[in-house]
């Protein structure tokens, strides 16, 4: 355990010190410290005491100093962390959204609210966005200061480990309202069963969807697939033919959802969907893609569209919803519980069996806790 001075980031009368994991370095790896130094909240501000952050297939990516986290352009020294829920402790000056005591969970793609797209109700693309846990301090600590503006306030008995995973179920949520598809009763094919894919699949299966296939080479996780009443294939299996023998005279699925970035996803997707569906693209694929548009997009009739971050605050008022509302349990999808000391170790378990891996800064060091469903 270290201490890290962060030059860049001292301001006039720092607060007070706290636990943190830093990207102190443009190199591989990650840095557990004891006194990171909090920052005076500024205009519009509020700080968060971290209930818990969930680790994503981004933060593996950072910690590895990958070229996609390079391409990023890093604000370092950065705190990690972007999927995170906790309560309001301190509000800044200027705000009157939020209140001490307030249980939040935090819109990771942190918008002007002053540009083109924000004035015109697409601030998930704002032109001076800024990321956290990439270029604001993140989750990965006890505490945290962001604008009041990237906070969704959460009903007051809203556990905040589910609170934690809204970020990621919103990036499903928004992939399911691009595509515009009334999901009760549609046939659903999803490629790649990680978090984004499996979220898509169960809010599929809340909404009532007919068939819900997802697509996954990994056996754990088509096990939880199957454990969501989903249909699991591997990508060796006959997607096609699978797709078109459950749609009957449809001859092909409603609605595809390519949640995995691996670009042989996307061509079996195009054919298990029938005449006029619709696809959306989720993962991010590494290189740019080939698309034969005259047969898919002029004779085939597909749309085509793609979903990034989550709509404000539309999104995230349905995942809410839902989650409130008891249709979907996200507490099912948290397979590890560790203490922030333990990043090192959350990125290994995200390519073992795992699905949602949380840290909890409550948590002491040295403790983990290996369980499904609520703590
Ligand atoms: N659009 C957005 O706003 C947004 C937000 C977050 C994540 N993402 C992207 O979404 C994707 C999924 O995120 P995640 O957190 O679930 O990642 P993940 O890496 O945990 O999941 C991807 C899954 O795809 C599976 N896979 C590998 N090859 C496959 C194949 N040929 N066919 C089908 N599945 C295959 C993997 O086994 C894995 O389970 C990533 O590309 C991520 O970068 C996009
Ligand atoms: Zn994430
Ligand atoms: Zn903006």
């Amino acid at each position: 355990m270290t201490s890290l001075s962060a030059p860049e980031k001292e301001f006039a009368h720092p607060r007070q010190t706290m636990r943190a994991v830093v990207k102190a370095r443009p190199e591989r790896g990650a840095e557990f410290v004891d006194s990171y130094a909090e920052r005076q909240l500024a205009a519009g501000e509020v700080r968060i005491q971290i209930a818990a952050a969930s680790v994503c297939g981004t933060d593996r990516e950072l910690y590895e100093y990958s070229p996609m986290a390079q391409a990023f352009n890093l604000n370092i020294p950065v705190v990690l962390g972007h999927e995170c829920a906790g309560t309001v402790i301190e509000v800044g000056p200027g705000v009157d959204s939020l209140a001490i005591g307030d249980r939040v969970a935090l819109e990771s793609h942190v918008a002007c609210w002053d540009c083109y797209p924000c004035d015109t109700g697409n601030a998930h693309n704002c032109l001076n966005m800024q990321l956290l846990g990439l270029h604001l301090d993140g989750g990965f600590a006890e505490r945290l200061a962001i604008p009041a503006t990237a906070c969704f306030k959460l009903h007051p008995d809203f556990p905040l480990e589910q609170g934690a995973l809204l970020e990621p179920a919103g990036v499903a949520m928004h992939a399911i309202q691009r595509s515009k598809i009334d999901l009760a009763g549609a046939d659903v094919v999803i490629s790649g069963g990680g978090p984004v894919g499996l979220f898509i699949a169960a809010i599929s299966r809340a909404m009532g969807a007919g068939n819900v296939v997802v697509i996954e080479p990994n056996a754990y996780r088509r096990g939880l697939i199957e454990e969501l009443g989903a249909t699991s294939l591997t990508p060796g299996d006959d997607v096609i033919g699978t797709c078109r023998r459950l749609s009957g005279a449809k001859f092909g699925f409603d609605v595809a959802f390519e949640a995995s970035g691996v670009p042989a996803a996307l061509p079996p997707l195009l054919e298990a969907l029938r005449k006029e569906a619709t696809v959306v693209a989720v993962g991010i694929p590494g290189r740019p893609l080939e698309l034969d548009v005259a047969a898919y997009l002029i004779k085939k009739g597909l749309t085509f569209t793609g979903s990034f971050g989550r709509a404000l605050w539309g999104t995230w008022e349905n995942i809410a919803d839902l989650v409130a509302s008891g249709k979907l349990d996200l507490s099912k999808f948290i397979t590890h519980r560790l203490p922030l000391s333990a990043l090192d170790e959350a990125i290994e378990l995200l390519s073992q069996e795992s699905c949602k891996v949380l840290l909890i800064p409550g948590l002491p060091d040295g403790s983990e806790t290996i369980s499904k469903g609520d703590a």
